[in-house]
């Protein structure tokens, strides 16, 4: 047995979308209700669908019984201010876990790097099943910002880097790709994520909407590519050190968002 997973994934990891390119009134994301919960960044979240439709964002796994990250129930209270997004998380009618929209604050590439992580997404998956993926839907037109994916956390040779318009449309195997946000401004991004299951409604949509499996990585400075590497190593060994001193050892480098 194996997980059933996109074709259209298997090269890179990702693919990106056509942009949507109607208008959402900001309310969607502005007025629902967040949490603080820390993932990589400063950042908040305010849950769309969640394990058992509260306002909360933790892995299904740590609700009792603990189940996998799909079959995510609705929140009304949520939907019923974002109507467009809860539409959009739905539309390829591929099952939905985790549905949520994240809040960061500004940030350098640096920071990025040190952030970068891979979800667990597929934690108590059963074999056979469909591979949860994440897609990412930018709501604020950060067009400084860009997000960052590599197969190796240290390694700079195989990154790429993806714009974030409004509009932008990414799916991701984000259990497989290191990943985080490099968000310059001076306002918070907002972009709403949505754990589907892949599957033949995935495949489908990634095809109406062109999903393209390379693209030409954000520009951005040699002298601010290797301070940002520098930077990483910096921190990586700093916090190494840190751990290493109280006795302990960096257990889980995976992130629950
Ligand atoms: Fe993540």
């Amino acid at each position: 047995m194996a997980y059933i997973k996109s074709a259209a994934l298997e090269e890179t990891g990702y693919v990106v979308l056509d942009m949507y390119n109607k208008p959402i009134d900001p309310k969607e994301w502005l007025d629902i209700e967040y949490v603080d919960w820390k993932s990589s960044g400063d950042t908040r979240f305010a849950p769309l669908a969640s394990a058992k439709g509260e306002i909360e964002c933790n892995g299904f796994w740590n609700h009792k019984p603990p189940r996998t990250d799909k079959d995510g129930v609705w929140i009304p209270a949520q939907t019923a201010i974002a109507p467009t997004l809860t539409e959009r998380a739905l539309e390829p009618g591929s099952n939905v876990g985790r549905c949520r929209i994240i809040e960061l604050q500004p940030n350098t590439y640096a920071d990025c790097l040190y952030n970068l992580h891979q979800d667990d997404n597929n934690r108590l998956n059963p074999d056979g099943t469909g591979w949860v993926v994440r897609s990412f839907f930018n709501l604020t037109n950060d067009t400084n910002s860009y997000f960052v994916l590599r197969e190796n956390r240290t390694d700079p040779s195989e990154e790429t880097r993806i714009a974030l318009p409004a509009g932008a449309q990414l799916v991701i195997d984000t259990q497989r790709l290191w990943h985080a946000a490099a968000h310059y401004g001076t306002e918070p991004r907002y972009c709403l994520i949505t754990s589907w299951e892949s599957g033949p409604e995935l495949d489908a949509y990634i095809e109406k909407y062109h999903g393209v499996n390379r693209v030409e990585s954000f520009p951005v400075d040699q002298e601010t590519l290797d301070a940002g590497q520098a930077e990483q190593a910096r921190r990586i060994a700093a916090r190494a050190a840190a751990l290493a001193a109280r006795g302990q050892q960096e257990v889980n480098v995976m992130s629950e968002a």
